[in-house]
């Protein structure tokens, strides 16, 4: 299999062999001739940059040949060169043992002796990884379960939904059926867990577990749950990954083993449908094995699906919220039977040990729902078997908004607000570009602005907290970098990038192997492909070096993230958090390096050793200057293809990195994780306005503490930790009033819109903005169902009486207001609705 960046040089070496002559050996005369035989030079044998030899360094190999317009061909992988192989067209990056051997092809010559050369690379190991208390210090592994190791064959085709399974997945993919399952289970994971330690993963998202529709959802293809989206009964383990009577025991012994090794584990739950309509089970929906209706049954007075066309317009927020995703049968979650099903079914998790979860298709799930459901995992004291591992659940949804797309600020200030964290999409385009087609690090450099700006703009543009944004370059749903055109290289910049960029990185299985595939050029399904080595290779030993870095360093891990010289290829970043400095250069052009001048940097005067030990091509650089703060760098080259990292470690008073759930009621516990706590407890202050509250604490670490939320009003507050004489940063935080239910707030009889006004929803509590009448600090922008009418589900305080109204805001800022506030009693439990007219 070829990439696209290779393909594209083959195809040029076969445009240039058309014009390659085919010279006679000898031409002219006659027989009796005297003139000699012309005899055609030979060209020049190439000649290779670095000699063959043993380096313990990634090597940059450069081919030249001096004969005038020879092209150069070559290979890697032991075969001899031809005028098919490879055009040499910049360094080749070798960065484990290889033998180049290269060919030189020109016009009115005969071709060259082949040059070839072998270095043995015997890269240095890398530093041990320190055990971490708080996943921002390590990294997640996504795991699409089927794709990944079948660890029990007697799960293969299961007898309760036969002849799914295709054995030709994992060991000949060619001739597999990519949409049927390949045999993959939660054993398989088990088994393998030893590997994913050795990298220092900190904690996998594996795809959903539970049971998926036991039948052929396909026409002519088979179409299965393999991915697990597919969803038929949130209550039970699918028997292809765990055993044939669809029970927890994989599942638990996944968790207990996976914990024992230091490993979280998050699920991801696909809240927002079930299966597909009209084919397979036709959206079938199960309790614990009982049927409890299908699309096509679901006639009742409250129904469980929306029976809406599929979404065609992702700019529309009703369509998004209450219209179908894909053709899957889209759940009603605020059909009361609908939402304590969902909410007992990630409790469920919770209680078989999990540390989180992934929420599948945030965006397209009720917003306004899914802060109750933030609420109730925040709020959750069960006790779990196996136990979970410490702190409290780290969510994260996904919503695939770009920054300059219509929703993007709902993104943001749906993550703000509900506490649920997003996956990174807007920076993934950004990084896809980057390292997948050679795009500019304006690029990224611009994102990270953005994202990192707060909410003080109107709409808000940044996330409060961008430390709990999870960031990704690969995952199951789009075409690997690979198969977008980055070579292994470029996928080792990518991987340098992500896991020392802020956020908690996601690495997506099989990267590290430099797994992918071309076909359909890695669209789905063809970029979720069999795992098929689980050996060292270059590219774990980066992981490793990088899980070791931010593991002991909390630059890394809590720190600001500054960018200190950039151009479209040269990302020089620096991230810090007191006097732990981290500086990252990454040099992408294939073939200049960069003369480096005015750089500057927090790290304290003195020489840096690249701290990944020119592994990755890079060198040491020098500080000069005092130690105020801005210290020049010694002017340097920064090579082609390389990444080079500058650390310094030391002493770090209170700071906070992150704070687990970031909202929550007064009661519920909260994970504090950060450094410079010190070892023995001090005190940590929750402070609404002017009032400060300390809070108990129930665990204490340098590195993390657990306190309860103490009894404050409800509203945006602060969290600080003191210890001695510091005091921490203040991290947000918000309180609620009490346990959020979902209310359906719709009014009929709306004013005419134009074109930029929204309509926006207000009220006397906190979780109805508090009065407010900005975008920000309002609800909504709301859904318009139709003309006339709005209709917004608010996550508000069980068993109060709440007051509300609607208002259009237009685009000045004024607005248009009903003429009186509504008075709403909210039910102590289950789902409300409120219609009003306006
Ligand atoms: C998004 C998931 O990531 C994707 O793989 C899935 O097909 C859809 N949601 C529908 O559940």
């Amino acid at each position: 299999m070829v990439g696209a960046r290779q393909e594209l040089t083959r195809f040029k070496s076969m445009a240039l062999l058309g014009t390659v002559a085919v010279l006679l050996a000898g031409c002219g005369g006659g027989s009796g001739s005297t003139t000699p035989p012309v005899t055609t030079p030979q060209a020049a044998a190439p000649a290779l940059s670095v000699s063959t030899g043993t380096y313990a360094t990634l090597q940059s190999v450069a081919i030249t040949d001096s004969t005038a317009g020879a092209t150069i061909y070559y290979t890697t992988n032991g075969s001899a060169p031809t005028a098919s192989s490879a055009v040499y067209t910049a360094p080749i990056p070798v960065a484990t043992t290889t033998t180049i051997e290269a060919l030189a092809i020109a016009n009115g010559y005969t071709n060259s002796n082949v040059t070839s050369a072998t270095y043995t690379i015997n890269l240095p190991a890398a530093p041990a990884i320190a055990p971490i208390t708080d996943i921002h210090q390590g990294f997640i592994y996504q795991i699409v379960t089927d794709r990944f190791f079948d660890g029990d064959a007697t799960n293969d085709n299961p007898s309760e939904s036969p002849g799914l399974y295709d054995s030709n997945g994992f060991t000949n993919p060619a001739n597999a059926d990519w949409n049927l399952y390949w045999g993959g289970d939660l054993a398989g994971i088990q088994q393998k867990l030893g590997y994913l330690q050795s990298m220092g993963v900190a904690g996998i998202w594996i795809s959903p577990p539970m049971n998926n529709i036991r039948v052929n959802a396909g026409t002519s293809n088979g179409e299965t749950g393999y991915h697990g989206y597919w969803t038929r009964d949130f209550t039970q383990i699918d028997e292809h990954f765990g055993d044939a009577s669809n029970s927890w025991t994989a599942f638990d012994s996944l968790v207990t083993a996976a914990h024992a090794d230091g490993i979280r584990v998050y699920v991801d739950f696909p809240a927002n449908d079930t299966n597909p309509i009209g084919a397979g089970e036709n959206g079938s929906l199960y309790n614990n094995g009982t049927l409890i209706t299908t699309y096509s049954t679901d006639t009742g007075a409250t129904p469980y699906y929306h029976h809406n066309p599929n979404i065609t317009n992702y700019e529309d927020r009703y369509q998004v919220q209450y219209y179908t995703l894909e053709g899957l049968a889209d759940l009603d979650q605020t059909n009361p039977w609908v939402d304590s099903y969902l909410k007992t079914a990630v409790t469920n998790f919770l209680a078989h040990g999990v540390d989180g979860f992934r929420f599948d298709a945030a965006q397209e799930t009720n917003w306004g729902w899914e802060y109750s459901l933030e609420n109730t995992i925040a709020n959750w004291n069960g006790t779990s078997s196996p136990a979970r591992m410490p702190g409290q659940p780290f969510i994260f949804g996904e919503w695939d908004e770009g920054s300059g797309d219509a929703l993007y600020p709902d993104s943001v200030k749906f993550s703000n607000n509900s506490g649920m964290n997003l996956l990174d999409y807007t920076l993934y385009w950004q990084l896809a570009d980057v390292f997948g087609t050679n795009g500019s690090f304006y690029d990224i450099d611009n994102e990270l602005t953005l994202e990192n700006k707060g909410s003080t703009t109107t709409p808000a543009q940044g996330f409060t907290q961008p430390n709990d944004l999870v960031t990704f370059f690969d995952n199951h749903d789009q075409p690997r970098i690979m198969s977008q055109g980055a070579d292994k290289m470029a996928v080792k910049e990518a991987i340098s990038f992500l896991l020392t960029c802020r956020g908690v990185p996601v690495v997506y299985y099989g990267d590290e192997q430099y797994l992918y595939s071309d076909t359909d050029r890695g669209a789905v399904p063809y970029n979720r492909n069999g795992m098929t080595s689980f050996g060292s290779t270059d590219a774990t030993l980066l992981i490793q070096y990088l899980a070791a870095l931010r593991a002991a360093n909390p630059a890394v891990a809590y720190g600001t993230m500054v960018q200190r010289w950039i151009n479209n290829d040269v990302y020089i970043y620096e991230r810090q958090l007191d006097t732990n400095v981290v500086l990252v250069a990454i040099n992408k052009n294939p073939s200049t390096d960069q003369a480096i001048s005015g750089l500057y940097t927090d790290l304290a005067p003195g020489s840096y050793a690249d701290y990944l030990a020119q592994t990755m091509g890079g060198l040491g650089i020098t500080v000069t200057g005092t130690a105020s703060g801005n210290n020049p760098v010694t002017n340097f080259t920064l090579p082609h293809r390389s990444v080079s990292i500058w650390v310094s470690s030391g002493s770090v008073s209170p700071s906070i990195g992150s704070v687990t759930p970031r909202i929550a009621n007064p009661g519920a516990p909260v994970t504090i994780s950060g450094a410079g706590f010190g070892a023995t407890a001090g005190t940590v202050n929750f402070a609404v306005g002017t009032t400060s509250l300390p809070a108990s604490v129930r665990n204490w670490s340098s590195g993390q503490i657990t306190v309860t939320v103490p009894a404050l009003a409800a509203g945006p507050a602060t969290v600080t930790v003191t210890q001695g004489a510091a005091t921490s940063n203040a991290a947000p935080f918000t309180v609620n009033t009490a346990t959020l239910i979902p209310v359906n707030f719709s009014v009929s009889g709306t004013p005419t819109l134009a074109s930029t006004d929204v309509i926006m929803l207000t009220g006397n509590v906190a979780e109805l903005g508090n009065g407010a009448t900005t975008w920000n600090g309002a609800i909504g922008p709301v859904t318009i169902p139709a003309a006339g009418s709005a209709l917004e589900t608010v996550s508000v305080p069980a068993g109060a009486t709440v007051q509300f109204e609607f208002f259009v805001l237009h685009s000045d800022g004024s607005i248009t207001q009903e003429s009186a506030m509504h008075t709403y009693p909210v039910p102590s439990m289950g789902v409300g609705n409120d219609a009003v007219n306006w």
